[in-house]
C-alpha cells in the first residue's frame, strides 16, 4: 500500500494488507519519504484553533467562576486554565456558539453585571444564562491568553444592525454610539476583532434556512459588518453539515467570494444513531470511530473539490471550525452538557486529524476542536477548584511545533490495520520544517495491538540529533481521572536513531509521536 499525502484516498477497500494477519505483525518496515527541501505551503496555527460555547461547564465553571470565587483567578478568568491553555500556544478561540450563537444578543452581556437580563439557554439543557460572561469578559480572556477572538454573530434570531452593532462597539475607535458605549462601560480602546462569523449551522439551530435563503442573508448581514481603521474584518459564512455538498455548491456559487474570507465546515466524529460510551469500548467500536474520523479526509476533499471549481484561485478559506468525537453523556450527568470523558482513542482522534489538516493547508487556514473545556472533545476538565488535562490536551501541546511552519511533502507505505473484514491505514505521518529550520513529524499508529518498525529517509537533509516525545497509554481506552491525572501522560521517546539522512523507529501500538530533528 503506498499513501501519498496530497492524493486523494477515497476507497480504503482498495488497498491490500501486506501480509498483516487481524491481529498479527508483519515484519516489513514501512518505508516514509520526505521531501525536506521541498516544501511551499504554511500550516496556519490556526488550524490548531478552538471553539467554547456557552454550553454546560464550558464557559461557567470551565474558564469564568466569577470575582468574587475562592479559586485562584483574574478579573473572574480561572488562573489554572489560562496557564493551561498558553502553554499550548492557543491561537484562537471562537465564542459564543454553536448552536448558542443564534440566540444570543450581545447587548444582553454588556454594563454593570447585576443589571444584565437573563435568557434561557433553550439549546443547552434550558438552564438560565445570566449573562454573567459577555463581550467584555470574553476580551478580557483573549487577551490573557494571548490568542485571537473568533466571534460568531447572530443571523438565526438577531437583525443586521444588532450584528452591526456589534462589530462597531468592539472595532471603531472614533465617536459613535457604540464606541462610546463601549467606553461607558469602561473599555477605551476598540479591540480590533479580525475574525467575524456570519451566523452558525444555519442549515440547522440557526434558522432552518435553504442554502439559497442563507446565502441571501449572508450577503445582507455580511455587508454591514464593517472594516474600521487599519482592521480588516474575516468574515465567516456559515457552511454546510458534514456531507452536504449543496450547500457548500450554492454559497460558493450565489456569495460574491470578494465577500467571504472563509467558508465553514462542520463534522462530529460520531454515530448519530448509537453514539456510545467515551471510555466503555472493545475493539469494534475502537475501529468504527477511528474509521469515522478518517472519514472526514473524504468529506473535506470533496468539499474543497466544489471551492476548487468555483475558487481556483484559493481566495475563500476553509474553516473547519467545529469537530471532534461526541459520544453519550457521563452517566448522572446532564444530557444538555454534552460531558464526556476523553481516552487514548480520542487522542488518536486528534492527531490523526491534525495530520490531515496540515496535510491539506493549503486551502484550510483555520480549524476548531469542540470544545476546549468540560464539553465533547476536551482538552481540560474542571470541578470545583480541581483542574486536569487530558489525552487530545497532550496532543495539542505535541502538536504545537507545527503552527506556522512550512509543511513538507511526504510520501509513505503503511501497513494495514484490520478488523474483522475491514481494514483502515495503520499509520499517519505529517511533516513541517520551522522557521529556525528544525524538522518535526508527527507520526500516529492506530493499531491497537502491534508496534510498527518505520524508516524514514530525509531527503535534502543531513541532521544528526532526533529527539522525540510520546503518548501512548496501557489500553485503548486509558483515561485520566483526577485522582489519576497521569494515566495518559507524554513520556520522551528515546528509540529514534538517525543517521545520513534516514531515521529508525519502531512505532508503538496505539501511540502518538512527534519527532524534532536537528
Ligand atoms: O458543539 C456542540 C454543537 O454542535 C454546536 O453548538 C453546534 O454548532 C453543533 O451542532
Amino acid at each position: 500500500m503506498i499513501k501519498l499525502q496530497s492524493v486523494l484516498v477515497l476507497s480504503l477497500v482498495l488497498f491490500s494488507t501486506t501480509g498483516k494477519s487481524q491481529s498479527g505483525q508483519d515484519d516489513q518496515q514501512a518505508t516514509v519519504i520526505i521531501n525536506t527541501d521541498q516544501g511551499k505551503e504554511i500550516i496556519s496555527r490556526h488550524i490548531y484553533g478552538h471553539f467554547s460555547e456557552h454550553l454546560g461547564h464550558c464557559i461557567y465553571g470551565g474558564y469564568w467562576v466569577g470575582m468574587d470565587s475562592e479559586i485562584p483567578n483574574t478579573n473572574g478568568i480561572r488562573n489554572d486554565v489560562v496557564d493551561a491553555l498558553r502553554k499550548i500556544n492557543i491561537p484562537n478561540l471562537r465564542w459564543p456558539g454553536g448552536c448558542f450563537a443564534d440566540e444570543y444578543h450581545w447587548m444582553d452581556g454588556i454594563g454593570p453585571a447585576s443589571e444584565r437580563p437573563k435568557m434561557v439557554n433553550t439549546h443547552w439543557g434550558g438552564v438560565t444564562e445570566d449573562n454573567s460572561f459577555g463581550t467584555h469578559e470574553f476580551m478580557d480572556l483573549c487577551e490573557q491568553l494571548g490568542t485571537e477572538p473568533v466571534i460568531c454573530g447572530n443571523v438565526g434570531s438577531g437583525s443586521v444592525q444588532e450584528m452591526s452593532q456589534w462589530v462597531e462597539y468592539l472595532n471603531f475607535d472614533g465617536i459613535s454610539p457604540m464606541a462610546d458605549l463601549r467606553r461607558v462601560n469602561g473599555r477605551e480602546q476598540a479591540w480590533g476583532v479580525k475574525y467575524w462569523g456570519v451566523g452558525n449551522e444555519n442549515w440547522g439551530c440557526g434558522g432552518n434556512m435553504t442554502a439559497d435563503f442563507y446565502a441571501d442573508q449572508y450577503r445582507r448581514y455580511a455587508t454591514f459588518c464593517r472594516s474600521y481603521g487599519k482592521n480588516r474584518l474575516y468574515k465567516i459564512a456559515g457552511g454546510a453539515n458534514s456531507a452536504d455538498l449543496n450547500w457548500t455548491e450554492i454559497l460558493m456559487k450565489k456569495i460574491p467570494h470578494r465577500m467571504m474570507d472563509g467558508l465553514s465546515l462542520h463534522y462530529y466524529t460520531t454515530n448519530w444513531s448509537n453514539k456510545g460510551s467515551a471510555t466503555e469500548f472493545g475493539e469494534d467500536l475502537y475501529f468504527d470511530v477511528l474509521k469515522r474520523c478518517l472519514r472526514v479526509e473524504e468529506v473535506i476533499d470533496r468539499h474543497m473539490d466544489i471551492m476548487d471549481r468555483y475558487d481556483p484561485d484559493h481566495r475563500v478559506d476553509l474553516v473547519f471550525d467545529e469537530w471532534g468525537t461526541w459520544y453519550n453523556v457521563e452517566p448522572g450527568t446532564n444530557p444538555g452538557f454534552l460531558f464526556q470523558q476523553n481516552s487514548m482513542r480520542d487522542a488518536l482522534v486528534a492527531a490523526l486529524t491534525l495530520n490531515y489538516l496540515n496535510d491539506r493547508c493549503k486551502r484550510v487556514k483555520m480549524a476548531n476542536i469542540a470544545q476546549t473545556i468540560n464539553v465533547l472533545q476536551a482538552l481540560i476538565f474542571t470541578e470545583g477548584e480541581k483542574m486536569m488535562l487530558t489525552p487530545t490536551y497532550h496532543i495539542y501541546d505535541m502538536y504545537k511545533v507545527h503552527h506556522d511552519a512550512t509543511m513538507l511533502p511526504l510520501s509513505f507505505e503503511s501497513p494495514a490495520y484490520n478488523f474483522g473484514d475491514d481494514s483502515l491505514l495503520a499509520v499517519s505521518i505529517s511533516a513541517s520544517k520551522d522557521r529556525d529550520g528544525i524538522i518535526h513529524l508527527s507520526l500516529v499508529n492506530i493499531d491497537p495491538e502491534n508496534s510498527l518498525p518505520l524508516s524514514i529517509d530525509l531527503r535534502g537533509s543531513d541532521e544528526k540529533r532526533v529527539k522525540g516525545t510520546i503518548l501512548t497509554s496501557e489500553r485503548m481506552n486509558s483515561y485520566n481521572t483526577f485522582e489519576n491525572s497521569r494515566e495518559v501522560m507524554p513520556a520522551e521517546f528515546k528509540d529514534a536513531k538517525v543517521q545520513k539522512g534516514r531515521v529508525e523507529l519502531t512505532l508503538p501500538a496505539r501511540s502518538v509521536v512527534v519527532l524534532e530533528i536537528l
